[in-house]
């Protein structure tokens, strides 16, 4: 790399006030690397950036990409795959993931979302999607059934269909048929499909796998998996401990995925509240229901500390990030004003629909930490 560029890497990192160790971060690479790019080329050092790098940085710092390195950096994605994943449905593995690639998608990554969510497909079925404009408009859907992925999967569907309608006897094939109905036009589907998920990957800065059972997937294609756990629900925690034993126990010859966990639920003190306020101020309250209900509020508090234990007790380390139950004010108010169909769903993120409120914070410091300290 010449002189000028190197210098011209260096002007406009300091122009942005952006540390050496950051922009490394950006870049993908450690600082004694960075710090190689903006030494003037001496006879025996000539270290020059990948293009991935090089776009990697610009992109992430919103730094237009000067002229000078267009020429040696065409738009080259990034490919780095992450799952915001869990075994137990419900616990906002979908929403988070759409409000993580819709921050993304604001920074002019290029992302896309690959998905087997059943709200996904419904509302696909009826010919809904993003509303134009959106952050969420950017990104793009794929349904995992229209990508090659990979052939156990595929073979192992088949197998359930043979044992469970084609090799029953013919009078039980049609209630076969009609059971199994989901997996066979499954099979169908995913027969037509004719581009590769690692192939997709490519393409694209970030892909998001937002895919529920199929561990065998997230465990070949991932680079980072965030394990969801609800701090206020037992069953999810336990879920969490059973998808990582599964994915640690695939056998696979890429590297494993970084695992980390995902607290939600977080906010201790807003969910008892409305205990603590009853208990606090009623006049008239005999002593004995009082007492009651104060024990009933002190088991709540033990219950959420031995809940927090175990979380932290798991093999798995969490990220800094912790979500709290503040979507529910920023949707509560999206939903207010409008008709039941309308309402915050599958393609609305809170970068879109509350972009000012606490939880759109949340949403971009847990984007943060992803990217910028755990890939
Ligand atoms: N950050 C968040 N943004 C939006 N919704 C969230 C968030 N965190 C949790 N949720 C909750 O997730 C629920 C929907 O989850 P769902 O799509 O069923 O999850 P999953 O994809 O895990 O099955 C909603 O009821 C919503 O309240
Ligand atoms: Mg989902």
């Amino acid at each position: 790399m010449k002189d000028e560029l190197r210098m011209l890497l260096r002007k406009l990192r300091e122009s942005a006030k952006i540390s050496v160790a950051l922009a490394a971060k950006r870049a993908f690479v450690d600082e004694r690397t960075w710090r190689s790019w903006e030494t003037l080329k001496g006879a025996a050092y000539d270290r020059q950036p990948s293009e991935k790098a090089l776009w990697s940085f610009f992109q992430r710092s919103g730094i237009e990409m000067p002229q000078e390195f267009k020429a040696r950096a065409d738009d080259k994605p990034l490919g780095k795959v992450l799952s915001i994943a869990s075994y137990k449905g419900g616990v906002g593995k979908s929403p988070i993931t759409i409000n993580v690639a819709a921050q993304l998608a604001e920074q002019n990554f290029k992302v896309a979302i690959v998905t087997d969510d059943g709200v996904f497909r419904g509302m696909c079925n009826d010919g809904r999607g993003p509303a134009p404009g959106t952050q969420v408009s950017k990104i793009d859907f794929y349904d995992e059934l229209d990508l090659i992925t990979s052939q156990a999967d595929l073979k192992k569907m088949k197998k359930e269909i043979r044992d469970n309608v084609t090799h029953l006897p013919i009078g039980e094939q049609q209630m076969g048929r009609f059971l199994y109905g989901h997996l066979i036009r499954a099979v169908e589907r995913k027969a037509l499909a004719t581009e590769r998920l690692s192939d997709l990957i490519i393409r694209y800065d970030y892909v998001f796998l937002d895919i529920n059972v199929k561990t065998e997937l997230i465990r070949r294609h991932a680079d980072l998996v965030a394990i969801v756990l609800d701090s206020n629900c037992y069953y999810s925690i336990q879920s969490a401990e059973a998808f990582l034993a599964a994915l640690r126990a695939i056998k696979c010859r890429k590297a494993a995925p970084a695992y980390f966990g995902l607290i939600t639920n977080c906010d201790v003190g807003g969910v008892s509240r409305e205990l603590q306020e009853f208990v606090g101020d009623l006049p008239g309250l005999s002593d004995e229901i009082r007492e009651d209900l104060q024990q009933a509020k002190r088991e709540h508090y033990l219950r959420r500390e031995r809940l927090h234990q175990i979380i932290h007790a798991l093999d798995l380390p969490m990220l800094t990030t912790e979500m709290t139950a503040s979507h529910k004010i920023a949707i509560e108010l999206y939903n207010e004003s409008r008709d039941f169909l309308d309402g915050y769903c599958y393609f609305h993120s809170l970068i879109d629909v509350a972009p000012h409120s606490h939880a759109a914070g949340e949403v971009r410091r847990l984007t943060d930490e992803l990217i910028n300290c755990r890939m």
